[in-house]
């Protein structure tokens, strides 16, 4: 996602500083390409040097560093960059940037572009919380800088509080955010995600493969596209996206409460839960003991929530999920077109790359009109992208329509 994007990283001075090393072993490794400026303070924390060898570039600390070359640092770096990153930030650099100072090589080549600029402030808690400071956050903001909340924690003043920098996955997400074209921009999304239990008594249930990545791959594409996205998830150990709305379920019923109450304000629904079809008629209050060799156990069907929606879905975009074992296509096409699809995402379990569990797939995306495209072995994060795309045309289609 962030393949050959470059970004310019400026660091200021505060102890988090050592964390910017980190953040650009992760830029790297995602493959972006990364210039570093430094400030005066940021340097009595952390090397040049460091910076350099992480970045594999050469380090930007003064703003007439350059003057024999005639090459201006502040507008060659506004112009080389897709995104412009400040980690850690300082309520120094905040409040200049509020106040359109430019003393340095990092505050003169941020006035001097406009580009996406994330910043990330790290500072002691009472600092942050500083009414000044706030101002200051709140004026960037409304010129249009994403800035990401602070951690809470233990703080290198030892004290307890807000002010930590934001964890650097948490960062790099935010990176791909306001680097993504935003076009879902204002469109409701409902996605359904994971597994359902279904109990058979206090300490048993039935359950499937299903480990929600697909689903929260999804989550987060179409919140970094732009989409409101509410993410009703069955019982998964992920970390969740910062979408606007979490509801999370363990069975089935719960998950059909949930998109029931939904669903209607959603633009685009797209169900990649794998649903339990069938529950135990009876979930026992206690935990049933052994008795006799043989234990019979009776099922009842659970709601077909996708069928529900399909039934009543209007100008929806409904998108479903195939995962088969043979037959791919016409079994994937007969839940098409019998559950009232526009979209159905047809893997085979069988395929290497695809499947549960694994942070790659091998799909199939067909439409209505029985057209179907093949897309090769691919991370999740790619496979969402390509339903999203998918999903797209059609609601362009849907708003020509109209
Ligand atoms: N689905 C649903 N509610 C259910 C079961 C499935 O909404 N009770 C949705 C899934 O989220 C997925 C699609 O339906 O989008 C899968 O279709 P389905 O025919 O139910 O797949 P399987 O359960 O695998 O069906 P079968 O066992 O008949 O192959």
């Amino acid at each position: 996602m962030l393949t050959n994007k470059k970004i310019v990283l400026g660091i200021t001075g505060g102890i988090a500083a050592y964390k910017a090393a980190e953040l650009t072993r992760a830029l790297i490794k995602e493959g972006a390409k990364v210039k570093v400026i430094m400030t005066e303070n940021a340097m009595e924390f952390i090397t040049p040097l460091t910076m350099q060898t992480l970045s594999q570039n050469q380090v930007y600390t003064d703003i007439f560093m350059n003057a024999d070359e005639y090459d201006m640092a502040h507008i060659s770096l506004a112009d080389f960059a897709d995104a412009f990153v400040i980690a850690p930030a300082t309520a120094n650099i905040i409040g200049k940037i509020a106040s359109g100072i430019g003393d340095d090589l990092l505050s003169t080549t941020i006035m001097a572009q406009d580009k996406p600029t994330l910043i990330c402030p790290a500072m002691n808690d009472k600092m942050l919380s500083n009414p000044i400071v706030q101002e200051n956050i709140n004026k960037l903001k409304k010129f249009g800088y994403a800035i990401m909340s602070s951690a809470e924690g233990e703080l290198a003043c030892k004290t307890t509080g807000k002010g930590r920098l934001p964890d650097i996955a948490d960062i790099i997400e935010e990176i791909k955010i306001i680097l993504a074209p935003k076009d879902f921009d204002g469109v409701n999304v409902l996605i359904t995600a994971g597994p359902t239990e279904e109990p058979l008594d206090p300490v048993r249930f039935i359950t499937n493969l299903s480990s929600g990545k697909m689903g929260y791959a999804l989550a987060a594409a179409a919140h970094r596209r732009g989409a409101k996205v509410t993410l009703i998830s069955g019982p998964a150990s992920l970390s969740v996206p910062p979408v606007e709305k979490v509801v999370k379920v363990r069975t089935a019923k719960e998950m059909h409460k949930a998109v029931m109450e939904s669903y209607k304000k959603a633009d685009v629904i797209i169900k990649a839960a794998a649903v339990a079809d069938y529950r135990p008629k009876i979930s026992a209050e206690e935990k049933i003991k052994k008795d006799g060799k043989k234990l019979s156990l009776e099922l009842e069907r659970n709601p077909d929530i996708i069928a529900e929606i399909g039934k009543n879905k209007g100008n929806r975009v409904l998108v479903g999920f195939a995962m088969e074992t043979q037959n791919l296509l016409a079994n994937a096409r007969q839940k098409l077109t019998k559950k009232n699809m526009d979209l159905i995402v047809a893997n085979n379990l069988r395929e290497e790359g695809a499947g549960f569990r694994t942070d790659t797939n091998v799909i199939t995306i067909i439409d209505r009109t029985g057209q179907s495209e093949s897309l090769g072995k691919m991370t999740k994060i790619e496979a969402a992208d390509a339903i999203l795309d998918h999903i797209k045309k059609i609601t362009g289609r849907k708003r020509n329509r109209k």
